[in-house]
């Protein structure tokens, strides 16, 4: 079958629960295409295969049986549909007993063949985003159009528990990646996006950047444009040039652990603190805007217009108030990055403090990603009631991010929560 040339495919491929299918079904709704999820089609092979008590390991019968039914595969104007027979499987597609037996019956070729001939149909009728494991190498090689989707194991492991489903991961990941037939590998041409640690909103938006920079042609303004990141205001930018200089010649800045920094949407950045240096030393990590917290008493009158463009939000330290923390936590929903010292003020003796308890409580109610970091040497360099800055050398070790499951978020109310929570983010400072 020869596809209509004006119809294109829009190929998304990645491991189990990478957040595929969301993504394709996001941008689908957003570029007016159908999405196409060609994983429910293995799994509804599977699900006739186990209704009519076949052996899914006896290859023969499962091929006889595909041969004698009737796969129909539509849409429903947004989606994707499937019948066997005439029958919408439905929820029956995600049991435990599909999962666990659906890449058993994908690495058999025959049922690949007859799979992905009914996947290249769909382009005579629409152009499509189609989600799977081979639609980039194998389905839709020619297409400009190709994401590779990943995300670490264990958040996508948490992902599976969040949706309810007993899923072994791993195990669907081996059997995928090493079957002989299309194995699921990132396609020649693929853009790589990792998500672990992106909100839904800064996945799509990702997506779509990388659509545009593939040639799809996007009625979006803000698509193109650096994503969720404010472009850097004159006088922001300005300090933290200067400050960058300094820091990379006289301090020599040391960053360890720079493959950990989470660099597009929301994130709670805390930090130990040791010295005035900390927030710029922070801000240099990062190539856009990011928000600080400073002492009330440090806005005057003449300060206060110096401190807003430098994104300093007002905040009392000794009584944070809970209008400080609403506004640190909608400025987290709205997918900005707020930089949070847990101890509250700069330590006396270069020592990990006491935290207060409100991280816990914004962690939660923004439901962030949380970057750990650990700085040393700052307080060498500028110590607390001192204004004579030596020029030591100043570690900067970024932590593996946190990310609490949508279950710890949901179940996380009272005090105790925000204080468990609180500990931990403190326990991975202090581990590095
Ligand atoms: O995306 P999913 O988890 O619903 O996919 C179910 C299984 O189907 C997956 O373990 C491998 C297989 N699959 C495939 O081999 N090729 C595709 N294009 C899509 C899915």
């Amino acid at each position: 079958m020869t596809p209509i040339l004006s119809h294109f495919a829009i190929a998304i491929d990645g491991p189990a629960a990478s957040g595929k299918s969301t993504l394709a079904r996001l941008l689908a709704q957003r570029l007016g295409l159908i999405m196409v999820n060609s994983g429910a089609m293995y799994r509804a092979i599977t699900w006739k295969v186990l209704q009519e008590n076949v052996d899914p390991k006896d290859t023969r019968r499962v091929i006889a049986l595909l041969e004698s039914i009737e796969i129909h595969c539509g849409n429903d104007g947004t989606f994707s549909t499937i019948t066997i027979n005439g029958v919408d499987p439905g929820d029956a597609l995600r049991a435990e007993v599909i999962n666990a037996n659906v890449s058993i019956i994908a690495a058999i070729p025959e049922v690949r063949h007859k799979l992905i001939d009914l996947q290249r149909a769909y382009l005579e009728h629409s152009s499509v985003v189609m989600e799977g494991r081979d639609i980039g190498s194998v389905v839709f090689p020619n297409t400009r159009y190709k994401i590779y989707v990943d995300a670490a194991e264990d958040v996508r492991a948490a992902r599976r528990v969040d949706m309810g489903e007993a899923d072994s991961i791993a195990q669907r990941d081996a059997a995928d990646s090493k079957r002989v037939t299309a194995p699921l590998v990132v396609a020649q041409g693929a853009a790589i996006l990792d998500n672990s640690y992106l909100s839904i909103e800064a996945g799509v938006t990702a997506a779509l950047n990388i659509l545009y920079h593939q040639g799809l042609e996007i009625a979006d303004p803000m698509i193109g444009q650096a994503t969720s990141a404010l472009p850097m205001k004159g006088v922001y930018w300005f300090g933290w040039m200067t400050f960058r200089a300094i820091a990379r010649s006289l301090f020599g800045v040391r960053i360890i652990g720079a493959e950990n920094l989470v660099t597009r949407g929301p994130v709670l950045v805390a930090a130990n603190h040791q010295s005035y240096l900390d927030p710029p030393l922070i801000s240099t990590l990062y190539d856009s805007e990011m928000f600080y917290l400073a002492r009330k008493t440090l806005f005057t009158r003449i300060t206060r217009w110096l401190y807003s463009q430098w994104n300093a939000m007002p905040i009392d330290q000794d009584h944070p108030d809970m209008a400080s923390l609403k506004s640190i936590i909608r400025k987290l929903k709205n997918g900005h990055r707020v930089l949070v010292f847990p101890e509250g003020a700069r330590s006396h003796d270069g020592e990990l403090g006491e935290p207060a308890p409100g991280i816990g409580l914004i962690a939660v109610k923004s439901g962030a990603v949380i970057q750990p970091i650990r700085i040393s040497g700052a307080r060498e360099a500028l110590p607390r009631g001192s204004s004579r800055v030596r020029f030591t050398r100043i570690t900067v070790a970024i932590g593996t991010p946190i990310r609490l499951t949508s279950t710890e978020l949901k179940s996380s109310h009272g005090k105790e929560d925000y204080n468990r929570i609180t500990q931990r983010i403190m326990a991975a400072i202090a581990a590095l």
